[in-house]
Protein backbone atom coordinates (compact mmCIF):
# COMPACT_ATOMS: atom_id res chain seq x y z
CA UNK A 1 0.00 0.00 0.00
CA UNK A 2 0.63 3.29 -1.43
CA UNK A 3 -0.63 6.33 0.64
CA UNK A 4 -0.48 10.20 -0.05
CA UNK A 5 1.20 12.33 2.22
CA UNK A 6 0.68 16.66 2.25
CA UNK A 7 -1.86 16.29 -0.24
CA UNK A 8 0.63 14.44 -2.77
CA UNK A 9 0.97 10.93 -3.76
CA UNK A 10 3.88 9.89 -6.60
CA UNK A 11 4.65 6.58 -7.76
CA UNK A 12 6.04 4.45 -10.55
CA UNK A 13 4.14 1.66 -11.88
CA UNK A 14 6.13 -0.58 -14.03
CA UNK A 15 4.20 -3.39 -15.89
CA UNK A 16 5.84 -6.51 -16.66
CA UNK A 17 5.85 -9.98 -16.85
CA UNK A 18 6.75 -11.70 -13.85
CA UNK A 19 7.15 -15.16 -11.88
CA UNK A 20 4.55 -14.37 -8.71
CA UNK A 21 4.20 -16.64 -5.41
CA UNK A 22 0.97 -19.27 -5.95
CA UNK A 23 0.70 -21.40 -2.89
CA UNK A 24 3.88 -23.55 -2.35
CA UNK A 25 4.76 -22.59 -6.02
CA UNK A 26 4.50 -19.87 -8.24
CA UNK A 27 2.42 -18.71 -11.49
CA UNK A 28 3.30 -16.20 -14.66
CA UNK A 29 1.17 -13.06 -14.31
CA UNK A 30 1.08 -9.33 -15.74
CA UNK A 31 1.99 -6.98 -12.74
CA UNK A 32 2.35 -3.84 -11.50
CA UNK A 33 5.98 -3.21 -9.65
CA UNK A 34 6.05 -7.10 -9.51
CA UNK A 35 2.98 -7.99 -7.94
CA UNK A 36 -0.65 -8.92 -9.40
CA UNK A 37 -2.78 -7.36 -8.21
CA UNK A 38 -0.44 -4.23 -8.21
CA UNK A 39 -0.05 -2.13 -5.11
CA UNK A 40 -2.89 -0.06 -3.56
CA UNK A 41 -3.08 3.93 -4.04
CA UNK A 42 -4.15 5.39 -0.43
CA UNK A 43 -5.42 9.40 -1.30
CA UNK A 44 -7.45 11.91 -0.14
CA UNK A 45 -9.61 14.50 -1.64
CA UNK A 46 -7.65 17.56 -2.83
CA UNK A 47 -4.97 15.36 -3.65
CA UNK A 48 -2.62 15.27 -6.78
CA UNK A 49 -1.52 11.55 -7.65
CA UNK A 50 1.13 11.32 -10.13
CA UNK A 51 1.84 7.88 -11.61
CA UNK A 52 4.60 7.28 -14.06
CA UNK A 53 3.69 4.26 -16.24
CA UNK A 54 6.76 2.33 -17.50
CA UNK A 55 5.49 -0.73 -19.98
CA UNK A 56 7.76 -3.38 -19.82
CA UNK A 57 5.25 -5.45 -21.61
CA UNK A 58 5.92 -6.80 -25.48
CA UNK A 59 2.86 -4.79 -26.40
CA UNK A 60 1.45 -1.36 -25.67
CA UNK A 61 -0.28 -0.52 -22.84
CA UNK A 62 -1.81 2.37 -21.24
CA UNK A 63 -4.13 3.37 -17.74
CA UNK A 64 -7.40 4.47 -16.58
CA UNK A 65 -8.41 4.82 -12.92
CA UNK A 66 -11.91 3.68 -13.10
CA UNK A 67 -14.65 5.13 -11.14
CA UNK A 68 -12.21 8.40 -10.18
CA UNK A 69 -14.24 11.43 -11.07
CA UNK A 70 -11.38 13.27 -12.71
CA UNK A 71 -9.92 15.02 -15.91
CA UNK A 72 -10.18 12.91 -18.88
CA UNK A 73 -8.32 14.81 -20.91
CA UNK A 74 -4.59 15.82 -21.58
CA UNK A 75 -1.78 13.73 -18.82
CA UNK A 76 -5.14 12.83 -16.85
CA UNK A 77 -7.31 9.95 -17.30
CA UNK A 78 -6.93 10.15 -20.73
CA UNK A 79 -7.70 6.72 -22.15
CA UNK A 80 -6.77 7.77 -25.73
CA UNK A 81 -3.01 7.85 -24.42
CA UNK A 82 -1.41 4.60 -25.80
CA UNK A 83 2.78 4.08 -23.86
CA UNK A 84 4.35 1.63 -26.46
CA UNK A 85 6.69 -0.53 -25.10
CA UNK A 86 9.86 0.69 -23.29
CA UNK A 87 8.17 3.84 -23.00
CA UNK A 88 6.53 5.68 -19.95
CA UNK A 89 4.12 8.00 -19.68
CA UNK A 90 3.27 10.27 -16.45
CA UNK A 91 -0.20 10.76 -15.43
CA UNK A 92 -1.36 13.58 -13.33
CA UNK A 93 -4.66 13.43 -11.25
CA UNK A 94 -6.41 16.36 -9.21
CA UNK A 95 -8.34 15.01 -7.27
CA UNK A 96 -10.89 17.34 -6.43
CA UNK A 97 -11.52 18.50 -3.31
CA UNK A 98 -15.75 16.89 -2.67
CA UNK A 99 -14.51 13.52 -3.93
CA UNK A 100 -16.29 10.97 -2.47
CA UNK A 101 -14.34 8.43 -0.15
CA UNK A 102 -14.76 4.91 -1.69
CA UNK A 103 -12.84 1.94 -3.82
CA UNK A 104 -11.78 2.44 -7.48
CA UNK A 105 -9.10 1.51 -9.55
CA UNK A 106 -7.06 1.26 -12.04
CA UNK A 107 -6.09 -0.95 -15.52
CA UNK A 108 -5.27 -0.85 -18.46
CA UNK A 109 -7.01 0.30 -21.55
CA UNK A 110 -5.53 -0.15 -24.56
CA UNK A 111 -8.50 -1.05 -26.97
CA UNK A 112 -7.46 -4.93 -28.17
CA UNK A 113 -6.03 -5.97 -25.14
CA UNK A 114 -7.56 -4.88 -22.45
CA UNK A 115 -8.88 -7.99 -21.50
CA UNK A 116 -5.81 -10.23 -21.60
CA UNK A 117 -4.21 -8.04 -19.91
CA UNK A 118 -6.52 -7.35 -16.81
CA UNK A 119 -7.35 -11.33 -16.88
CA UNK A 120 -3.50 -11.45 -16.73
CA UNK A 121 -3.07 -9.52 -13.51
CA UNK A 122 -2.83 -5.72 -14.55
CA UNK A 123 -5.04 -3.93 -11.62
CA UNK A 124 -4.69 -2.47 -8.61
CA UNK A 125 -6.77 -0.35 -6.03
CA UNK A 126 -7.58 3.08 -5.33
CA UNK A 127 -8.61 3.72 -1.77
CA UNK A 128 -9.96 7.40 -0.93
CA UNK A 129 -10.85 7.96 1.99
CA UNK A 130 -12.02 11.02 4.22
CA UNK A 131 -12.94 12.33 7.91
CA UNK A 132 -15.43 9.39 7.97
CA UNK A 133 -12.41 6.58 7.75
CA UNK A 134 -10.11 7.92 10.86
CA UNK A 135 -13.87 8.44 12.52
CA UNK A 136 -14.05 6.28 15.99
CA UNK A 137 -16.39 3.95 14.82
CA UNK A 138 -15.21 2.97 11.62
CA UNK A 139 -11.13 3.37 12.63
CA UNK A 140 -12.23 -0.06 15.42
CA UNK A 141 -12.87 -2.03 12.77
CA UNK A 142 -10.46 -4.70 10.66
CA UNK A 143 -10.50 -3.20 7.32
CA UNK A 144 -9.67 -5.55 4.61
CA UNK A 145 -9.05 -5.42 0.76
CA UNK A 146 -10.21 -8.32 -1.51
CA UNK A 147 -9.47 -7.80 -5.00
CA UNK A 148 -11.30 -10.75 -7.02
CA UNK A 149 -9.88 -11.77 -10.03
CA UNK A 150 -9.51 -15.31 -12.24
CA UNK A 151 -6.24 -14.89 -14.04
CA UNK A 152 -6.37 -16.89 -17.49
CA UNK A 153 -2.49 -17.77 -17.57
CA UNK A 154 -0.43 -20.54 -18.33
CA UNK A 155 1.96 -22.20 -14.88
CA UNK A 156 4.72 -21.71 -17.44
CA UNK A 157 5.20 -18.24 -18.89
CA UNK A 158 1.95 -17.34 -20.85
CA UNK A 159 -0.81 -15.56 -21.33
CA UNK A 160 -3.47 -17.95 -22.04
CA UNK A 161 -4.63 -17.35 -25.72
CA UNK A 162 -8.47 -17.11 -25.88
CA UNK A 163 -10.14 -17.05 -29.17
CA UNK A 164 -14.09 -17.77 -30.43
CA UNK A 165 -16.42 -18.62 -28.23
CA UNK A 166 -14.80 -18.15 -25.25
CA UNK A 167 -14.30 -14.29 -26.58
CA UNK A 168 -17.34 -13.88 -26.93
CA UNK A 169 -18.59 -15.37 -23.68
CA UNK A 170 -16.17 -13.40 -22.19
CA UNK A 171 -12.92 -15.35 -20.64
CA UNK A 172 -13.01 -17.06 -17.57
CA UNK A 173 -9.77 -18.55 -15.49
CA UNK A 174 -10.34 -21.74 -13.49
CA UNK A 175 -9.40 -20.43 -10.15
CA UNK A 176 -10.97 -17.26 -8.03
CA UNK A 177 -8.18 -15.03 -6.32
CA UNK A 178 -8.81 -13.26 -3.68
CA UNK A 179 -5.64 -10.62 -3.36
CA UNK A 180 -3.86 -13.04 -5.80
CA UNK A 181 -4.32 -15.98 -3.60
CA UNK A 182 -5.98 -18.98 -3.66
CA UNK A 183 -8.75 -19.33 -0.79
CA UNK A 184 -6.97 -17.07 1.82
CA UNK A 185 -8.24 -17.40 5.00
CA UNK A 186 -9.49 -14.23 7.01
CA UNK A 187 -8.82 -13.95 10.69
CA UNK A 188 -11.32 -12.60 12.92
CA UNK A 189 -12.41 -12.42 16.57
CA UNK A 190 -15.38 -12.66 17.49
CA UNK A 191 -17.47 -9.11 19.08
CA UNK A 192 -15.07 -7.03 16.43
CA UNK A 193 -16.35 -5.67 13.03
CA UNK A 194 -14.67 -6.55 9.71
CA UNK A 195 -14.63 -3.74 7.19
CA UNK A 196 -14.36 -5.45 3.25
CA UNK A 197 -14.03 -3.44 0.82
CA UNK A 198 -14.45 -5.81 -2.80
CA UNK A 199 -13.28 -5.07 -6.02
CA UNK A 200 -14.08 -7.46 -9.07
CA UNK A 201 -11.31 -7.00 -11.00
CA UNK A 202 -12.10 -10.02 -13.22
CA UNK A 203 -11.99 -9.66 -17.04
CA UNK A 204 -15.80 -11.01 -17.51
CA UNK A 205 -16.45 -13.33 -14.18
CA UNK A 206 -19.86 -12.50 -12.41
CA UNK A 207 -18.71 -12.77 -8.26
CA UNK A 208 -22.49 -13.56 -6.21
CA UNK A 209 -21.25 -13.80 -2.66
CA UNK A 210 -22.37 -14.64 0.63
CA UNK A 211 -20.60 -15.66 3.60
CA UNK A 212 -21.85 -18.90 5.65
CA UNK A 213 -24.06 -17.72 8.65
CA UNK A 214 -23.65 -13.76 8.50
CA UNK A 215 -25.16 -11.10 6.70
CA UNK A 216 -23.59 -8.73 4.51
CA UNK A 217 -23.67 -5.37 5.80
CA UNK A 218 -23.76 -3.26 2.87
CA UNK A 219 -21.90 0.64 3.26
CA UNK A 220 -21.12 1.60 0.11
CA UNK A 221 -21.25 0.53 -3.90
CA UNK A 222 -19.09 1.82 -6.63
CA UNK A 223 -18.62 5.59 -6.07
CA UNK A 224 -18.73 5.91 -2.36
CA UNK A 225 -20.39 5.81 1.15
CA UNK A 226 -24.35 4.64 1.54
CA UNK A 227 -26.45 6.91 3.93
CA UNK A 228 -26.80 3.96 6.12
CA UNK A 229 -25.69 0.26 5.84
CA UNK A 230 -27.97 -2.51 4.26
CA UNK A 231 -28.10 -5.65 5.72
CA UNK A 232 -28.03 -8.75 2.62
CA UNK A 233 -27.73 -12.17 2.43
CA UNK A 234 -25.87 -12.19 -0.97
CA UNK A 235 -23.92 -10.00 -3.22
CA UNK A 236 -23.41 -9.62 -6.85
CA UNK A 237 -20.64 -7.93 -8.13
CA UNK A 238 -20.68 -7.75 -11.66
CA UNK A 239 -16.85 -7.21 -13.39
CA UNK A 240 -15.79 -3.37 -12.64
CA UNK A 241 -18.12 -3.28 -9.26
CA UNK A 242 -17.07 -2.45 -5.62
CA UNK A 243 -18.26 -3.17 -2.23
CA UNK A 244 -17.68 -1.95 0.86
CA UNK A 245 -19.16 -4.46 3.37
CA UNK A 246 -19.41 -4.87 7.46
CA UNK A 247 -19.68 -8.77 8.67
CA UNK A 248 -19.88 -8.85 12.53
CA UNK A 249 -18.53 -12.31 13.51
CA UNK A 250 -20.00 -13.29 16.81
CA UNK A 251 -19.58 -17.63 16.60
CA UNK A 252 -16.02 -19.39 16.61
CA UNK A 253 -15.75 -21.31 13.47
CA UNK A 254 -15.35 -21.79 10.03
CA UNK A 255 -17.21 -19.76 7.72
CA UNK A 256 -16.86 -20.23 3.74
CA UNK A 257 -16.82 -16.88 1.43
CA UNK A 258 -19.11 -18.34 -1.13
CA UNK A 259 -18.92 -17.52 -4.71
CA UNK A 260 -22.61 -18.77 -5.67
CA UNK A 261 -23.69 -19.99 -9.18
CA UNK A 262 -24.82 -17.26 -10.93
CA UNK A 263 -26.21 -17.63 -15.23
CA UNK A 264 -25.40 -14.43 -17.19
CA UNK A 265 -26.62 -15.75 -20.08
CA UNK A 266 -24.88 -16.87 -23.49
CA UNK A 267 -25.73 -20.10 -23.90
CA UNK A 268 -27.67 -19.05 -27.44
CA UNK A 269 -30.99 -21.47 -26.80
CA UNK A 270 -29.50 -24.57 -25.12
CA UNK A 271 -26.67 -27.02 -24.92
CA UNK A 272 -24.24 -27.88 -27.63
CA UNK A 273 -24.22 -24.40 -29.11
CA UNK A 274 -21.19 -22.51 -30.45
CA UNK A 275 -21.42 -20.53 -26.97
CA UNK A 276 -20.20 -23.49 -24.73
CA UNK A 277 -22.93 -25.84 -23.09
CA UNK A 278 -22.52 -25.30 -19.87
CA UNK A 279 -23.17 -21.04 -20.78
CA UNK A 280 -21.37 -19.09 -18.12
CA UNK A 281 -23.08 -20.48 -15.08
CA UNK A 282 -19.89 -21.95 -13.34
CA UNK A 283 -21.05 -24.26 -9.82
CA UNK A 284 -20.92 -22.58 -6.43
CA UNK A 285 -17.22 -22.53 -5.34
CA UNK A 286 -14.98 -21.26 -1.95
CA UNK A 287 -13.72 -18.61 -2.83
CA UNK A 288 -12.04 -18.08 0.76
CA UNK A 289 -12.82 -18.76 4.67
CA UNK A 290 -12.72 -16.46 7.41
CA UNK A 291 -12.50 -18.84 10.87
CA UNK A 292 -13.26 -16.60 13.89
CA UNK A 293 -12.37 -17.25 17.57
CA UNK A 294 -13.60 -16.56 21.03
CA UNK A 295 -17.30 -15.77 21.24
CA UNK A 296 -19.00 -12.52 22.15
CA UNK A 297 -21.81 -10.61 21.05
CA UNK A 298 -21.80 -9.53 17.44
CA UNK A 299 -20.85 -5.61 17.29
CA UNK A 300 -23.22 -3.22 16.17
CA UNK A 301 -22.76 -1.83 12.46
CA UNK A 302 -23.19 1.73 12.80
CA UNK A 303 -26.66 3.47 11.80
CA UNK A 304 -26.16 6.20 9.58
CA UNK A 305 -22.62 7.11 7.83
CA UNK A 306 -23.21 10.30 5.33
CA UNK A 307 -25.50 12.76 4.65
CA UNK A 308 -28.70 11.41 3.01
CA UNK A 309 -29.16 14.73 1.33
CA UNK A 310 -25.76 14.05 -1.14
CA UNK A 311 -28.24 10.98 -2.76
CA UNK A 312 -30.55 13.00 -4.13
CA UNK A 313 -30.33 14.40 -8.26
CA UNK A 314 -32.08 16.83 -9.75
CA UNK A 315 -34.71 15.84 -12.44
CA UNK A 316 -32.86 15.12 -15.82
CA UNK A 317 -32.65 17.37 -18.30
CA UNK A 318 -31.82 15.40 -21.13
CA UNK A 319 -32.38 11.75 -22.18
CA UNK A 320 -31.07 8.86 -24.58
CA UNK A 321 -31.49 5.63 -25.12
CA UNK A 322 -28.26 3.59 -25.19
CA UNK A 323 -28.95 0.05 -26.73
CA UNK A 324 -26.17 -3.11 -26.56
CA UNK A 325 -26.61 -6.00 -28.60
CA UNK A 326 -25.25 -9.12 -29.80
CA UNK A 327 -25.51 -10.02 -33.82
CA UNK A 328 -24.00 -12.01 -36.64
CA UNK A 329 -21.08 -10.17 -38.41
CA UNK A 330 -19.17 -11.89 -41.24
CA UNK A 331 -20.29 -15.43 -40.37
CA UNK A 332 -22.32 -15.31 -37.52
CA UNK A 333 -22.68 -17.65 -34.79
CA UNK A 334 -22.04 -21.26 -36.55
CA UNK A 335 -19.62 -20.18 -38.97
CA UNK A 336 -16.43 -19.79 -36.94
CA UNK A 337 -17.08 -15.62 -37.61
CA UNK A 338 -17.19 -13.70 -34.85
CA UNK A 339 -20.12 -11.83 -33.40
CA UNK A 340 -20.83 -8.20 -33.17
CA UNK A 341 -20.84 -6.62 -30.25
CA UNK A 342 -22.72 -2.67 -30.50
CA UNK A 343 -23.45 -0.56 -28.72
CA UNK A 344 -26.20 1.62 -31.02
CA UNK A 345 -25.77 -0.57 -34.08
CA UNK A 346 -21.73 0.29 -33.98
CA UNK A 347 -18.59 -0.76 -32.85
CA UNK A 348 -15.85 1.28 -31.35
CA UNK A 349 -14.45 3.99 -33.48
CA UNK A 350 -11.70 6.24 -31.09
CA UNK A 351 -11.56 8.96 -33.80
CA UNK A 352 -15.86 9.36 -34.04
CA UNK A 353 -17.71 10.63 -31.06
CA UNK A 354 -21.15 8.96 -30.60
CA UNK A 355 -22.56 11.53 -27.82
CA UNK A 356 -21.89 14.93 -27.55
CA UNK A 357 -23.17 15.96 -23.97
CA UNK A 358 -23.76 19.26 -22.20
CA UNK A 359 -21.71 20.31 -19.07
CA UNK A 360 -24.23 21.66 -16.68
CA UNK A 361 -26.72 19.14 -17.65
CA UNK A 362 -28.17 15.97 -15.69
CA UNK A 363 -29.26 13.23 -18.16
CA UNK A 364 -30.92 10.47 -17.76
CA UNK A 365 -30.03 7.12 -19.79
CA UNK A 366 -31.99 4.21 -20.07
CA UNK A 367 -29.54 1.36 -21.00
CA UNK A 368 -31.46 -1.43 -22.76
CA UNK A 369 -29.94 -4.41 -23.54
CA UNK A 370 -31.43 -6.56 -26.60
CA UNK A 371 -29.53 -9.37 -26.18
CA UNK A 372 -29.31 -13.30 -24.54
CA UNK A 373 -26.51 -12.10 -22.13
CA UNK A 374 -25.87 -9.60 -19.45
CA UNK A 375 -23.65 -6.80 -19.88
CA UNK A 376 -22.20 -4.69 -16.98
CA UNK A 377 -22.42 -0.82 -18.49
CA UNK A 378 -19.62 1.47 -17.13
CA UNK A 379 -19.13 4.92 -17.83
CA UNK A 380 -16.14 7.00 -17.09
CA UNK A 381 -15.23 9.86 -15.26
CA UNK A 382 -19.15 10.63 -14.25
CA UNK A 383 -20.32 8.68 -11.69
CA UNK A 384 -24.29 8.21 -11.79
CA UNK A 385 -27.43 6.94 -9.44
CA UNK A 386 -29.40 4.02 -10.96
CA UNK A 387 -33.43 5.69 -10.55
CA UNK A 388 -35.21 2.66 -12.32
CA UNK A 389 -35.21 -1.10 -13.70
CA UNK A 390 -33.03 -2.51 -11.03
CA UNK A 391 -32.55 -1.63 -7.26
CA UNK A 392 -28.86 -0.14 -6.84
CA UNK A 393 -27.97 2.19 -3.83
CA UNK A 394 -25.25 5.37 -4.20
CA UNK A 395 -23.48 6.38 -6.52
CA UNK A 396 -22.48 3.88 -9.26
CA UNK A 397 -20.02 3.58 -12.21
CA UNK A 398 -21.12 0.39 -13.36
CA UNK A 399 -23.79 -1.46 -13.60
CA UNK A 400 -25.40 -5.31 -14.32
CA UNK A 401 -28.41 -5.05 -17.24
CA UNK A 402 -29.15 -8.32 -17.59
CA UNK A 403 -30.17 -9.95 -20.51
CA UNK A 404 -33.05 -8.59 -22.43
CA UNK A 405 -33.97 -6.13 -19.78
CA UNK A 406 -33.07 -2.26 -19.32
CA UNK A 407 -31.90 -0.13 -16.33
CA UNK A 408 -32.65 3.56 -16.21
CA UNK A 409 -29.28 6.05 -15.15
CA UNK A 410 -29.22 9.87 -14.19
CA UNK A 411 -25.80 11.01 -14.72
CA UNK A 412 -24.90 15.34 -13.71
CA UNK A 413 -22.44 16.36 -16.07
CA UNK A 414 -22.39 19.47 -13.30
CA UNK A 415 -18.34 19.28 -13.81
CA UNK A 416 -15.44 18.36 -15.78
CA UNK A 417 -15.43 18.57 -19.52
CA UNK A 418 -13.77 16.37 -21.93
CA UNK A 419 -14.03 13.12 -24.28
CA UNK A 420 -13.75 9.37 -22.96
CA UNK A 421 -15.76 6.26 -22.93
CA UNK A 422 -18.87 4.25 -22.15
CA UNK A 423 -18.67 0.40 -22.67
CA UNK A 424 -19.38 -3.25 -21.62
CA UNK A 425 -16.99 -4.03 -18.51
CA UNK A 426 -17.02 -7.89 -20.01
CA UNK A 427 -13.47 -6.58 -21.51
CA UNK A 428 -13.52 -9.07 -24.17
CA UNK A 429 -16.78 -7.27 -25.37
CA UNK A 430 -15.29 -4.01 -24.69
CA UNK A 431 -11.93 -5.36 -26.90
CA UNK A 432 -14.83 -6.37 -29.85
CA UNK A 433 -16.30 -2.46 -30.14
CA UNK A 434 -18.78 -2.59 -27.23
CA UNK A 435 -17.59 0.95 -25.99
CA UNK A 436 -18.70 4.22 -27.31
CA UNK A 437 -17.40 7.69 -27.13
CA UNK A 438 -19.20 10.92 -25.36
CA UNK A 439 -17.51 14.38 -25.33
CA UNK A 440 -18.81 16.25 -22.48
CA UNK A 441 -19.19 19.98 -23.77
CU1 LIG B 1 -12.72 -0.29 -15.73
CU2 LIG B 1 -13.23 1.71 -19.23
O1 LIG B 1 -12.97 0.73 -17.44
CU1 LIG C 1 -13.58 3.03 -16.16
CU1 LIG D 1 -20.89 -7.33 -22.74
Amino acid sequence: MLSSADGRLEVTLRAAPAMVPYGTTTRYALTYNGTAPGPTLRIRAGDRLVITLENALDADTNLHTHGLHVSPEGDADNIFVSVAPGERHTYTYDIPADHRSGLFWYHPHAHGTVAEQVAAGLAGAIVVIDDIDDGTEMAASIERLLVLSDPTVGTTGSVLAVTGAATMLGREGGDTLVNGVRAPDIASRAGTLERWRILNASASRYHRLALEGHRLHVIGSDGGRLAAPVAVDELMLAPGERAEVLVAPSTAGVHRLRALRYDRGGTMGGGGGMMGSGGTASADRTIATMTTVGAATAATPPGALAPAASMTLAAASATRTITLAMGGNGGGMGGGGMMGFTIDGRTFDGSRTDITARSGAVEEWTVRNVSPMDHPFHLHVWPFQVVGGAAHLGWKDTVNVPANSEVRIRIPFTDLTGRTVYHCHILDHEDLGMMGVIDVV
